[in-house]
Order: C-alpha cells, then structure tokens, then sequence
C-alpha cells in the first residue's frame, strides 16, 4: 500500500523538475551520499555526484557445483532522481519502486515493467546498466550505458566498473551488497556506488545443474566524476 501511494508522488516530482538539456535535471553538486559509519571499503567522494539514478532490474545467478549460487550478470534500467535528492522521500526510493516491482505478476517480465516505467515520462530515463565482456578480454564486467537515453549522441557516456569495494548492505540479506567501482573504460564516471539496495540476493544454497535464477532488485547508483 505505501508503494502504492507513494509511487504516484515520485513520479510527480521527477515530471515536475525543469528540465535542463541533459541529465540530471536537478542541481545535485551538493548532495552527500549516505554510505555505513566506521567500515573503509566504501568511501563518499569529497565532490558532488554527476549523476544519482534509481535503478530496478534483476541480478542473474547460476549454481555453481558447491551448491551455492554465483552471480553471472544484472540487467536494470536507471531513472534520474536528481530532483529527489534532498527530500524526505529520498532514502526510501529504493524500498517504493521494490515494492511495485515484487508485487507484479511472476509472468511479467523486467522488459514489460520498465517500459511500464519508461512510457510514463520517456524523459526521465538515464540509461541501462548491463553486463559486458570485462576490457581485459577475460570475464565479465559491469557497464552504465547512457548513450542511447538521456545522453544520445554522446558516444562516450558509459563507463565499464571496477570493483573496489564491497560491504554487505547494512539492511541485511535478502538485500545485495553495496559496491564501490571506479571506471576501467568510458567518460560518464570515475567512481560508482551502488547503495540503498533492495532484494537481489539468491537463495542460500541450491541444487547443482539446477538452472539459471533471476532476482528482483532495485537500488541507487551514484556517479561521480563525468567528463561527458
Ligand atoms: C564506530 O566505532 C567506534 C569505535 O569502536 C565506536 O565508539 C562508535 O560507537 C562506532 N560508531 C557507530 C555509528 O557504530
Ligand atoms: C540476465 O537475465 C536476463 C533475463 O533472463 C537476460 O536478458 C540477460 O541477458 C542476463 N544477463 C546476464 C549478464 O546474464
């Protein structure tokens, strides 16, 4: 019920804010991120953030012969919520557009959701976040693509990450970790975090051969040192 209430609202503010040419659309030069007291692993830039973006999308496992799932790869599309930043609604975006999302039918796909998502206001989506063959040619490596959203025409808009720091949420499971990245290859940051997360992490264990699983998440992005 409260996502329910309140999703109409975060629509209305991001449709409300002045759109300014490109993202974002509100001046966030200074917002803070909020990230765990006494842990080093995830460090707040002392500048502002380029970007803030909620994301909802699903992480994708497989099992591995132990018996335990190993992520493979998350596909998630990023809204702006620049002109969120700041308001009491703020901190629990995450926990909103989850609870929408986890209660659609099990037979909706992500694809359907987010272009649910998307055709309310087109304008307010910053880009896709997927995964990409990691630059050295080995393994696989997480990428923000903008280029064909708020930053088309821009063909230097994305950035492939680097893991650099890793805590587990602070929520706990079922909640995925929040990350620290900064760029391997791309102009639209040099520092990533993924905070606020929401669900995303599989099962404790499971059954080798079993096949492949995808969960449910949402959580913001902030982006931090764009060139673009
Ligand atoms: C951080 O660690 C210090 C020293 O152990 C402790 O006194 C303080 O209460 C901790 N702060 C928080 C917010 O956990
Ligand atoms: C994750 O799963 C989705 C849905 O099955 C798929 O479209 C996407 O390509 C997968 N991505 C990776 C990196 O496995």
């Amino acid at each position: 019920m409260l996502a329910l209430t309140l999703l109409p609202l975060f629509l209305s503010c991001v449709a409300a804010s002045e759109h300014r040419g490109g993202p974002p659309r509100c001046d966030i030069s200074a917002a803070k991120i909020s990230l765990p007291p006494n842990q080093t692993m995830l460090v707040a830039p002392k500048e502002g953030p380029s970007f803030i973006g909620l994301a909802i999308g699903i992480q994708n496992y497989t099992c591995a012969d132990s018996g335990t799932f190993t992520n493979i790869g998350a596909v998630a599309e990023l809204f702006d919520v620049s002109c969120l930043s700041g308001t009491p609604e703020f901190p629990s975006l995450a926990n909103i557009v989850f609870s929408v999302w986890d209660s659609a039918p099990p037979a909706t796909g992500i694809f359907q959701v987010i272009d649910f998502l998307a055709k309310l206001k087109a304008s307010f989506v910053l880009g896709q976040h997927y995964f990409v063959t990691s630059p050295s040619g080995t393994g696989i490596s997480p990428k923000w693509d903008f280029t064909s959203a708020s930053l088309a025409g821009h063909p230097n808009a994305f950035v492939i990450g680097a893991k650099v720091g890793d805590i587990v949420a602070p929520t706990g499971p079922p909640d995925v970790d929040w990350l620290s990245l900064v760029d391997a290859e791309g102009d639209l940051a040099t520092q990533i975090f993924r905070v606020n997360t929401v669900g995303g992490l599989p099962p404790t264990s499971c059954v080798p051969g079993s096949s492949e699983i995808t969960v449910k998440y949402s959580s913001l992005y902030w982006l931090y040192g764009s060139s673009v």
